[in-house]
């Protein structure tokens, strides 16, 4: 159905998240009929330009079809310092009935923009919905997520508030759901009594490119670990929802995130990347990098142990890890079950049985495959794995789309599903604060080089407990 009819007020309008993923988004909510044709979007910057420089701007970053011709007349400009409260009284007088803030700023503005639109008395719902879009970072630890929390929940029910983790955007990570509880053979043997341990993975190829001001004062961990990456734990592990109402989901991934136990810094492991190559690429190492410290301590890359203790997950261990410039770009969640129980085919060809492993897929390549045991044909009795592969884009047109469709279309029909809520955000900082103090202190990033699958220190997390991380592909 089509959405309500909105203001969507994007401050940072000029900026790289509003032209590279929201106005494509918006444009394809057009084309899907998806938007109320009086929708209207006011963008808000410092920057000298009118309405017509406004649109300009956007016209490289979409395509100019009809539907972008259409929305494109429905763009307006207003120019104004976040900072400056009469920017907030001017936008006041603009605006009336449902009106969406997105906050596409520096993190650094969440809070103060927030209190400045409160105090204007613009988050007040009264001739119709006000929401607030914020995407991470949302806090650099527990105590400044908690501290920015505290802001927002002054100015605004956190039912006004969307908090924004991208990967929640991804098809592939929304089909984790379905997957899990639209199939009645996963969720029976989707415990400890046959799952044996579990992989997430988010590799990247790119580097820290532009970022390095951002990036240094941030690090792998804190930029996908208690976000991102356990976005992904909290699908992968938590209980059945009792419905596909966001507050059930949300409570349920909630207590995922409640229940990781407190991550010992000995199991877990920072790499930094030196100089090299990837495919053919050179790549500076990252203390070359610019606005870069030569002496950053930063970590580009980062894995850990963790254990969810929940009665479902009590003793199998999760390994996650993350990190740049590696060999391949790969987002997967590598489900490892156990061995059969019993070795049936002893005295025979056969030494050992390979382990079902289920393989999510997220990005690139999007898809399931599940390994299994198949004889070798012929009169010896000779068992080897096989793979079933179910590719996306084998049975779906997937199309051009940023992942930011269903997110706005979400924000304007009022469902809060894929946002996180405060306590979520709250859990994963509490989460990942024993390793950021540990590492705050003392010790420095182990190396590694470009193009690999990371620090050997990575390998030899998994190879004290007998395993090998699945290869990256
Ligand atoms: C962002 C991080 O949140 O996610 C980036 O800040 C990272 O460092 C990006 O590259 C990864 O997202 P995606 O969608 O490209 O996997």
């Amino acid at each position: 159905p089509v959405a309500p009819p909105a203001t969507l007020v994007i401050f940072g309008a000029m900026g790289d998240l509003a032209k590279r993923l929201l106005m494509p988004a918006i444009v394809n909510l057009v084309r899907w009929k998806l938007l109320d044709p009086k929708t209207q979007i006011l963008g808000v910057s410092y920057h000298d330009v009118d309405d017509e420089g406004l649109r300009a701007s956007l016209d490289d970053f979409v395509e100019g079809d009809a539907a972008w011709r259409k929305i494109r007349k429905q763009i307006h400009y207003f120019k104004g310092d976040f900072n400056e409260d009469v920017t907030y009284s001017a936008l006041a007088g603009k605006l009336d009935g449902n009106v969406i803030f997105y906050l596409a700023t520096a993190a650094s503005f969440f809070g103060s923009v927030s209190q400045k639109l409160g105090a204007a008395g613009m988050l007040k719902e009264e001739g119709g919905f006000r929401r607030l879009v914020i995407e991470k970072p949302f806090g650099s630890d527990l105590a400044s997520a908690q501290a920015l929390n505290a802001v927002l929940l002054q100015q605004a029910q956190e039912s006004q508030i969307y908090r924004i983790d991208h990967f929640l955007g991804k098809e592939t990570v929304q089909n984790i759901m379905v997957a899990r509880f639209g199939n009645a053979l996963m969720e029976a043997v989707w415990n400890n009594r046959y799952v044996d341990h579990i992989e997430i993975t988010a590799a990247e190829q790119v580097t820290v490119g532009s970022r390095g001001k951002f990036y240094d004062a941030t690090g792998a961990l804190r930029d996908m670990v208690p976000n991102h990456l356990f976005q992904l734990l909290a699908m992968t592990a938590m209980e059945p929802p009792t419905s596909f109402g966001a507050e059930a989901i949300r409570s349920e991934k909630a207590k995922v995130i409640d229940a990781i136990a407190p991550i010992d810094p000995a199991n877990a492991v920072r790499g930094q990347n030196v100089a090299g190559k990837i495919a053919g690429e050179k790549v500076p190492a990252f203390v070359k990098t610019p606005d870069v410290s030569p002496k950053s301590r930063t970590e580009t890359y980062v894995a850990m142990k963790l254990y969810v203790e929940t009665w479902r997950w009590a003793g199998v261990p999760f390994y996650l890890r993350t990190g740049k410039a590696l060999s391949h770009r790969d987002t997967e969640i590598v489900v490892h079950f156990k061995s059969a129980p019993l070795h049936t085919f002893r005295g025979t060809e056969v030494t050992s049985l390979p382990c079902n492993r289920l393989v999510l897929q997220i990005q690139p390549n999007e898809g399931i495959s599940l390994d299994l045991a198949a004889k070798v044909p012929g009169p010896l009795v000779d068992v080897v794995p096989v793979s079933m592969n179910f590719a996306y884009a084998d049975v779906f047109k997937m199309g051009h789309r940023t992942g930011y469709e269903t997110l706005l279309y979400d924000v304007l029909t009022g469902d809060q599903t894929l946002f996180q809520r405060a306590d979520q955000i709250e859990g994963g900082w509490r989460a990942i604060q024993p390793l950021l103090d540990a590492w705050a202190k003392k010790g420095k990033p182990e190396e590694y080089k470009p193009g690999s699958a990371g620090p050997a220190g990575a390998d030899a997390l998994l190879a004290r407990d007998g395993r090998a991380w699945h290869t990256l592909a």
